[in-house]
């Protein structure tokens, strides 16, 4: 069985239908037939400045979604970062092999910094690279899915690992990205042009999964379409509408072809109503599930510190065996 980690942070308080198309319904698949580690990031969430309470909330309302959306927890290894004290450790080690130029060199360091000026920018989102290539190397994953903007960093990963093994002894397993191309890229409903992003201006080209079905309803009755009338699926010149064919089409399992089919002769605001509908049945039971969970808060913990001691397990196997080759003296918490 392939090992795959991956990891999301706890950022918002509810994962939007774009999280959902791009990233967690393909964690779900890669359950089946994998041994799959999800981690909770809530540490690398501290290099954003966030209220300790909402910090709380997220992470956990992001574990409950979570296994709401059919992560589970007997058939993968979901947990939260901050339990593993290990993931601390190993990323101290990637800091002390990684160049300040090379460090200097993520897109993502250098637009998240030149945005914010050198004086407010926190030393941790420098070296937040290294804390993710510990996350990754500690459970010796074969493979990542993520996003193409985490490219860059699963290369880094592998360098890491590379330069270790070959200065050290073999000691990382040296993983592959797993670029997720969104089976469906899902647009903002405001802007159909750009990403469904929860750094979008506004709110209201958005689907958050914890919603009520009221407020997505009618955020998708006032999506942006084009002037025309009929449903047919062209980017360039109705990427409003193809843009909702292809979220009803994720959701609903029939083909674009299909649904232009079914929506002949039919105007936008039936299709809206149809597309309204299918989002509302599919997260329906999705935001009941969370929110037993989130009622259950003792419970929910106890099911992610269940997930940090599966994880444990391999993460302390591979620091030890890290320290070993680094000659560092290794203390009781390698002990058996
Ligand atoms: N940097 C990733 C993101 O922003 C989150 C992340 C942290 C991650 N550690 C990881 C992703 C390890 C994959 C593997 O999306």
């Amino acid at each position: 069985m392939k090992r795959i980690l991956s990891g999301i942070q706890p950022t918002a308080e509810s994962l939007h239908l774009g999280n959902y198309l791009g990233a967690v319904k393909q964690w779900v698949e890669l359950q089946e037939g994998n041994d799959a580690f999800y981690c909770i990031v809530d540490l690398h969430a501290l290099t954003i400045e966030t209220e300790p309470a909402a910090l709380r909330r997220r992470t956990l309302a992001s574990a409950a979604q979570l296994i709401a959306l059919g992560l589970d927890p007997k058939r993968c290894t979901l947990f939260i970062q901050s339990h593993l004290s290990e993931h601390n450790q190993l990323g101290w080690i990637f800091e002390c092999i990684t160049g300040f130029g090379e460090a200097s060199r993520m897109t993502q360091f250098k637009d998240k910094s030149q945005k914010s000026g050198a004086d407010r920018t926190v030393v941790g989102l420098f070296t937040y690279p290294m804390l993710q290539a510990a996350d990754i190397l500690l459970y010796q994953a074969n493979k990542v899915p993520v996003g193409e903007d985490q490219r860059q960093h699963i290369e880094l990963t592998r360098d890491l690992a590379q330069r270790f093994n070959s200065k050290y002894g073999d000691t990382f397993t040296v993983p592959e990205a797993h670029i997720m191309k969104a089976s469906a890229k899902i647009n903002d409903l405001q802007d159909p042009t750009a990403k469904m992003s929860k750094s979008a201006a506004s709110n209201a080209g958005v689907i958050d999964i914890l919603d009520s079905a009221d407020v997505n309803a009618k955020k998708i009755k006032s999506a942006v379409t084009d002037t025309g009338k009929e449903v047919k699926f062209d980017e360039k010149s109705k990427p409003g509408i193809s843009n909702l064919l292809t979220i009803h089409s994720s959701l609903s399992g029939k083909s674009i072809a299909e649904l232009e089919n079914e929506f002949i002769g039919k105007g936008y605001g039936d299709f809206k109503s149809a597309v309204a509908e299918v989002v509302t049945e599919y997260f329906a039971p999705v935001k009941v599930k969370a929110e037993e969970l989130l009622k259950d808060e003792v419970g929910l913990i106890e099911i992610l510190r269940e997930g940090a001691e599966k994880a444990r397990v391999v993460a302390n196997r591979t620091l030890k065996s890290t320290y070993d080759a680094l000659g560092l003296v290794p203390g009781k918490q390698f002990l058996p």
